[in-house]
């Protein structure tokens, strides 16, 4: 007996990958673990034994869905200003230098974009990050993928790794940053030690996007145990109404507080070893909760470093998943996307440096991944810098029609 012909195609279409599952973990969270019922392994067609196989959610693949289904971008898109003209008054050539950032659809104005990212003032490059850095927002009526022009300082230096999300429970936007404020004069590109410019970890408030801020009020000083690149999420749901807010923080360790200025308690350090130069080094983590309620994180892995003797890619994403804020969080130890950036007129770009991971989802509920936001570096650059916005799967297509830029 043979499957009939229809069967197989019915399967074949859901374009399952033929490696096996038990759990939804197997799937990285990112999908679901179903049954399927064998056809080629069973050539005689005797036994007819399901099995089951991850069915990826949209916007991730691979065996195990823990691959980000990255599309080609626009040659020209995100926040490019590295090659901008160069003042007298600048300390240094590299343009307006940025360092990655986070999408914003306007409430009022649907076709509005904002970026929230990292600037290095002055020409100052990535090399003088600290205390260069400042927060923009940048505006794109051109679409979500950009290319975005600077609106609007959003910070004086030093302010880094800006990471703004809305909270239901505050109506608010609250932007959280590394940094300080600035009371010293800069004169030059250098980068200067922590100890100088330290990175405590702040929040601002804002009820509209184009502010006004607040003033930043520290919630994690730098001397607390992996405090640094905060990475906001709020614990609020619809079904489940709440000012608390999560923050993950350095080496993907977490803490939560009642409300966003409040005292925050580390609640979760990861159990896989998170040492400078081991096979799980990871730095800038970007969290959210998917529409399943489970928990996941990207950030920047370190891995080529360690084993190809510093060198800095192709493998430079992590994910990290778990069911609940607290564990058990899992690791497959494979990229969830390198530094190639494949481009609409079909050439593609290996970087140097690919790193601060964001994503910007669907607002349908169902949290589909849409565009990956990056701060990139060239082959060869030393010190320029800029900000790279690539498609994630087939929804971003139907999202950006919808609005007319299509
Ligand atoms: C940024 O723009 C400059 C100047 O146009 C260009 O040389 C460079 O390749 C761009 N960088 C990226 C990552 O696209
Ligand atoms: C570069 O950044 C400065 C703010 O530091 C801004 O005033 C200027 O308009 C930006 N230039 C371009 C070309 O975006
Ligand atoms: C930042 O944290 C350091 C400890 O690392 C602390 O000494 C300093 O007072 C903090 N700065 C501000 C502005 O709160
Ligand atoms: C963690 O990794 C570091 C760097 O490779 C290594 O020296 C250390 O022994 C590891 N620690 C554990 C507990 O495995
Ligand atoms: C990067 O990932 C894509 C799949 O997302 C793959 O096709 C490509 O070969 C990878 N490139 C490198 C250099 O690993």
């Amino acid at each position: 007996m043979r499957f009939p012909g229809f069967l197989a195609l019915s399967l074949a279409a859901q374009g399952a990958t033929s490696h096996a599952c038990k759990t939804d973990e197997d799937c990285s969270l990112n999908g679901i673990c179903s049954r399927q019922w064998p056809w080629s392994d069973y050539p005689n067609g005797i036994i007819l034994k399901p099995r089951k196989v991850c069915k990826c959610d949209p916007g991730w693949f691979g065996d195990d869905c823990g691959r980000l289904d990255l599309r080609p971008a626009g040659r020209i898109n995100g926040y490019n200003h590295s090659a901008d003209g160069v003042e007298s008054s600048h300390f240094g050539p590299y343009g307006n230098s940025s360092w990655g950032g986070q999408i914003f659809q306007d409430p009022k104005n649907p076709k509005l974009f904002h970026l929230f990212a990292s600037q290095f003032a002055d020409g100052c490059g990535l090399s003088g990050w600290r205390p260069h850095s400042f927060v923009l927002r940048a505006e794109s009526r051109n679409g979500p993928q950009g290319p975005y022009q600077f609106a609007q300082s959003v910070s004086k230096p030093f302010r880094h790794n800006p990471q703004v999300i809305w909270s239901p429970a505050d109506e608010k936007y609250l932007l959280y940053t590394i940094g300080v404020d600035d009371n010293v004069k800069r004169e030059e590109c250098t980068s200067l030690s922590y100890t100088q410019w330290p990175n405590n970890i702040s929040v601002s408030a804002a009820d509209d996007l184009q502010g006004p801020w607040t003033p930043f009020e520290m919630v994690l000083s730098s001397k607390e145990p992996h405090s640094t690149n905060p990475a906001p999420w709020p614990l609020w749901t619809p079904e489940y109404h709440t000012s608390k807010i999560v923050l993950g923080v350095e080496d993907l360790a977490i803490f939560i507080a009642d409300k966003y200025n409040g005292e925050y308690e580390l609640v979760h350090t990861q159990m896989w070893n998170t040492s400078e130069w081991s096979p799980t080094w990871t730095e800038d983590s970007f969290f959210w909760q998917d529409k399943r309620g489970h928990w996941h994180a990207l950030a920047h892995w370190m891995i080529d470093l360690v084993e190809h003797d510093g060198q800095k890619w192709p493998r430079v994403g992590a994910h990290v998943f778990a069911k609940d804020l607290t564990g058990p969080w899992h690791f497959h130890l494979h990229e969830a996307f390198n530094s190639t950036v494949t481009y609409t007129d079909g050439s593609s770009q290996t970087l140097d440096r690919r790193e601060r991971a964001k994503i910007f989802f669907s607002d349908d509920g169902e949290m589909t991944p849409l565009y990956l936001i990056n701060g990139v570096q060239e082959m060869g650059e030393r010190s320029r810098s800029s900000t790279v916005i690539q498609p994630i799967g087939e929804k971003w297509k139907k999202y950006e029609k919808r609005l007319g830029f299509r």
